[in-house]
């Protein structure tokens, strides 16, 4: 457990922008910021984030919460684990506790996947600094090839021991499970029980999630065995999707903001060369061919992306797939190759840092410059050959959405290829109706067959954002994503005093009351006296005086700290439940603020319109509690009719008469007072 005061200081310190936006490019859009949500392929950002309400809500994906649900949602974090990684994030410090049998068995697989990966991490960064062999054999290596102390350190690279099962044992006798060493594949486990480490004798490579967490590794042998393959990888698993990964993006993401550009390599060496040589903003591939899940990632950050490449054909021709790739969405992309057999890792070490970023900045091409001056080398002149490069390009040109752009690369093609605008148009236009109608085959096939993924709903690009809510005007939307489900129309009402409680609780109101007053004859007459308070003391007064809670548990769970708030002389209103421990509660916030929620305008009166935002409030907060009470009121008068039938004893039911008559005269009351017709 983190104690309650290390969790509050982490909540003090924990700044929602910040948080995020080291997974999402934010822009400011009047008090909140926005960016393309992390959730969804999106092509207009609908992610918003309030740095004054401490929330975000991701409008493609109906999610939104908290700055500790957040990572939740990203990176599939448990509550604890959250705090942790805003601990790390502010530099504040928790006892870091022991891995116990029970929280081993309460861990689910996912998170003993994580525990373990992490721990194989630092257990081989430990060997390749601190033993014998590891410095004799590992670290030697990455000396040899240039690699600083502070570059291991950052990559947290290591070392497995050439031994069967010197990782596999220790792992072991730590208390770690052989059942997540193997379906991590840190551990080989045969059939007949024999086990043994996969990556023994090779230096490795941490695969680090957006986040830092360890998903996988890269081993890389010693040997110049032709036979023994160069890099070996963990295999897909629950926590290692290949295609959603790019090597050295959580060393990269803030070097990629920053220069608005991210560098595209093949493999982990050239990441490391390049960071070392002070190109940050860096990431790899791994060998895959390029998905659109790794292009997402980028996609985040920044709309550009450069591809380096070693310039060797087989590995150019590869390029073309993933040009496409990244125009299709809708990025921009640039090409550059390296000189006579260099690859990034190689010409990295050749040069100094000043005369890298020059030759970057001066050598990359875009990709129709790219395209053809390798596809002229092939055509020279050769017109049906020239042709089909001309098909190529215009291909690449028809993944481009927008128009504009589409315009700007035709007319280069045109200039750089001699051939007149028109009839690059037409082939474009060709291109674009053999699109459609495939397009169109899909849809049609995928309507006559059930949809494998009912929950994906595409938002047309021109779809205004909705807004984040300011201050009120105009009724009550329905709150939450996660707790609606859990409400039936009955509890409508409490929602809506819930939702007042939370959003305006903690704001000040006048409220005018009648007082019995002694004049100075001695009788006693009716004043009205102003009163100032709190929307939320008002209700929670107003609720006690009638000895009235909330029937909903969540609710009334609510209800009940914050009654407890007012015996502490504090006001427990958005601020306080924002951060509150229970991500169920604090998520139900972020949607109630994030919902457009607004002041009742109930009222039938015309002058409504005319009163100040303070006087809807208080106008407001009159009517939902009256609303609120009318409701319980009706509930037990029900209650009461139908039992009436059964009670025989002539005193019980009288009584019972009364209260029912009581009940009623006060329902009317109430319902006049709400200006309402019954
Ligand atoms: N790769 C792989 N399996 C292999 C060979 C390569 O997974 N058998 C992946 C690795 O991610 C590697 C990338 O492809 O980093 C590029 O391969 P290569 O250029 O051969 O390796 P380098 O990164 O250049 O490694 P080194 O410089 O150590 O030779
Ligand atoms: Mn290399």
């Amino acid at each position: 457990m983190i104690p309650k005061e290390t969790i509050d200081r982490i909540f003090e310190a924990s700044r929602v922008e910040e948080v995020i936006g080291d997974f999402v490019t934010l822009k400011r859009a009047g008090q909140n910021l926005k960016g393309l949500s992390p959730f969804v392929n999106e092509k207009t950002p609908s992610f918003v984030v309030s740095p004054a309400k401490q929330i975000w809500k991701d409008f493609s994906s109906a999610k939104g919460g908290n700055v500790v649900s957040f990572l939740m949602e990203l990176e599939n974090y448990t509550y604890p684990e959250a705090l942790r990684y805003l601990a790390r994030r502010y530099n504040i410090e928790i006892e870091e506790e022991q891995l116990d049998e029970e929280a081993q068995k309460a861990a689910d697989e996912k998170e003993s996947m994580y525990l373990v990966s992490e721990y194989a991490a630092k257990y081989f960064n430990e060997t390749l600094l601190n033993s014998q062999r590891g410095k004799a054999i590992g670290l030697s290596y990455f000396k040899e090839r240039g690699f600083r102390e502070e570059t291991i350190e950052k990559f947290r690279l290591g070392y497995c021991l050439d031994e069967w099962t010197a990782f596999t044992d220790t792992a072991l006798a730590k208390g770690y499970n052989l059942e997540f060493l193997d379906s991590t594949g840190l551990s080989i486990v045969k059939d007949n029980g024999k086990k043994f480490d996969r990556f023994k004798g090779r230096v490795m490579f941490p695969i680090q999630s957006m986040s830092g967490r360890v998903l996988g590794f890269g081993g890389r042998t010693l040997l110049s065995d032709k036979k023994i393959a160069k890099y070996l990888n963990s295999p897909e698993s629950l926590i290692y999707h290949k295609s959603n990964v790019l090597y050295g993006i959580y060393q990269a993401k803030s070097s990629i903001i920053k220069n608005d550009t991210c560098y595209l390599v093949e493999g982990y060496t050239d990441v490391i060369s390049l960071h070392q040589t002070g190109i940050e903003n860096v990431v790899a591939s791994s060998g895959t061919a390029l998905t659109p899940g790794q292009i997402n990632l980028i996609k985040r950050f920044t709309p550009n992306i450069t591809i380096l490449y070693d310039g060797d054909s087989a590995g150019i021709k590869a390029s073309f797939r993933g040009i496409d790739l990244i125009l299709e969405q809708g990025m921009n992309v640039k090409v550059l190759t390296f000189p006579d057999g260099h690859d990034p890792d190689s010409f990295a070490k050749s040069v100094s840092t000043a005369e890298l970023k020059t030759y970057l900045d001066d050598n990359a091409s875009d990709f129709i410059q790219f395209k053809s001056d390798i596809l002229l080398k092939d055509a020279e002149n050769d017109p049906i050959k020239k042709a089909g490069l001309i098909r190529e390009i215009v291909q690449s040109i028809s993944k481009i959405d927008d128009r504009i752009k589409r315009q700007v690369y035709i007319q280069e093609t045109s200039r750089l290829l001699n051939i007149q605008e028109s009839i690059l148009f037409d082939e474009l236009a060709q291109i674009d109706n053999r699109e459609l109608k495939k397009q169109n085959q899909q849809r049609n096939r995928q309507q006559s067959q059930p949809t494998q993924n009912p929950g994906l709903t595409i938002v047309p690009d021109d779809e205004p954002l909705p807004e984040m809510p300011g201050m009120p005007s105009g009724s009550f939307t329905p709150a939450s994503t996660t707790v609606k489900k859990q409400l039936n129309i009955a509890e409508e009402q409490e929602k809506e005093l819930m939702n007042l409680l939370l959003v305006y609780g903690d704001h000040e109101i006048e409220i005018i009351d009648e007082v019995e007053q002694e004049d100075e004859k001695g009788e006693t007459e009716l004043v009205k006296e102003v009163f100032k308070t709190t929307v939320l003391q008002e209700i929670v007064e107003r609720l006690e005086e009638d000895g009235l809670s909330f029937s909903n548990e969540f609710f009334n769970n609510i209800f009940i700290e914050i009654v407890q708030g007012i015996e502490n002389e504090e006001i427990r209103s958005s601020a306080y439940f924002i951060k509150h421990p229970d991500v169920q509660i604090a998520t139900f916030l972020a949607d109630v603020l994030s919902d457009k929620y607004e002041l009742s305008t109930n009222w039938k009166r015309k002058d409504i319109f005319i009163l100040s935002k303070e006087q809807r409030l208080v106008q407001t907060t009159e009517q939902t509690i009256l609303r609120f009470k009318e409701k319980k009121i009706t509930e037990r008068i029900d209650k009461i009719a139908k039992n009436l039938a059964s009670i025989t004893e002539d005193m019980k039911r009288q009584e019972k008469m009364r209260e029912l008559l009581k009940l009623n005269q006060l329902k009317i009351l109430i319902n006049t007072k709400l200006n309402r017709v019954l």
